[in-house]
């Protein structure tokens, strides 16, 4: 197979190279998908912080019903800066702009590598390649992050730790959906010491779009993922057995929920399986951050949601760090990774 550096440098090619050509694309059945119309849940994020309890418990039930129906939802009213999500798309835009010399000085060699500029998913074990390149940074507890361009990791650092306020409060929002305590997800995933994902991805116009995939149809390891995006759509769900395209609100913010939200609410609260597809005329440039438990976090479902014969565990323990790096190192494939903890 092709060595690649980046699919950025492919982007005036004619035909893509076979390499290129994904087999979740060229079943017919499998690429199909509707456009949004309307239905994705939204959740104003002003209600669900408002001193008005009646506001509060009903955000909260639009909360459950989010992750118990979609497992998605869009975020309005969150609070996180206009100037501030254009300035670090912008900056993530120069990020991918740096010569190949420069972004390759950040190519990580492993999963754990807390900064890491690589293509498609886990080039070193695929056998087809996505139409992506990205660049991945662990940014808590410990704040690591690339010193170029200029002031990217001042932003970058600024617009996270919003971020992790931002996801706190959820997460306070869907365990009391749960019918548990608003502070035990976090009390239970050791949320002070959280890993936080930095993940932008580049995927430049692509020649035959119909072939390619930006990102193959995944859950996400952690517990929530919010995300936005230059403009461009791409970003399809999994919803009713359909692939649904989502057109998102302008400024608002993408909410996935993950493998360790399912993990710990027994499966009441499923990871959404999405992916990215790819198109001929613009470049899409996404920003996701995730946030997941404490690395050293021993997952399993909340014993309070269990009872003795109606409703066993469905998930064995499992710690964090080994859940992530084995998603990690193997080609990403739907939710084989929670398999592996059933
Ligand atoms: C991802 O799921 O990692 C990327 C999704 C996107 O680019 O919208
Ligand atoms: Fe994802």
């Amino acid at each position: 197979s092709v060595a690649v550096s980046s699919v950025k440098e492919l982007a005036n090619l004619k035909s893509i190279p076979s390499s290129y050509v994904h087999p979740t694309m060229t079943n017919c059945e499998a690429s199909d998908s509707r456009p949004d119309d309307g239905s994705i849940p939204i959740i104003d994020f002003s209600l669900l912080v408002s001193d008005d309890p009646d506001e509060r418990s009903r955000m909260i039930e639009e909360l459950g019903k989010a992750c118990r129906n979609w497992g998605f939802f869009m975020v309005v009213n969150h609070g996180v800066g206009v100037d501030l999500m254009q300035a670090i798309l912008d900056d993530c835009n120069e990020f991918f702009n740096l010569t190949t010399e420069e972004k390759l000085e950040f190519q990580g060699k492993h999963v754990l590598d807390p900064i890491r500029y690589g293509t498609s998913f886990n080039a070193s074990v695929e056998k087809s390649y996505f139409w992506r390149d990205f660049l991945k940074a662990f940014v808590h507890p410990l704040f690591n992050f690339p010193n170029k361009p200029p002031g990217f990791s001042e932003l970058a650092n600024e617009y996270c730790s919003k971020i992790r306020r931002l996801t706190n409060e959820l997460l306070k929002g869907i365990s009391a959906s749960l019918g548990l305590e608003p502070s035990y997800i976090a009390k239970a995933l050791n949320l002070e010491s959280s890993l936080q994902i930095f993940i932008t991805n580049y995927y430049p116009p692509c020649p035959e779009p119909e072939l390619a995939i930006g990102i193959a149809p995944h859950s996400d390891h952690g517990i929530l993922t919010l995300l936005i995006q230059n403009g461009i759509g791409g970003l399809q769900i999994m919803h009713d057995g359909r692939w649904v395209e989502v057109n998102p609100i302008s400024n608002s913010l993408l909410v996935n929920t993950g493998d360790h939200l399912e993990i710990l609410s027994n499966g009441k609260y499923k990871s959404v399986l999405h992916r990215a597809v790819v198109n001929n005329k613009a470049t899409r440039i996404s920003l996701a951050v995730a946030d997941g438990p404490s690395l050293d976090a021993i997952v399993s479902p909340a014993p309070e949601l269990l009872d003795s014969e109606e409703n066993l565990a469905k998930y064995r323990p499992m710690k964090y760090k080994e859940y992530l790096v084995a998603q990690q190192s193997n080609p990403i494939s739907g939710k084989s990774a929670l398999d592996r903890v059933r």
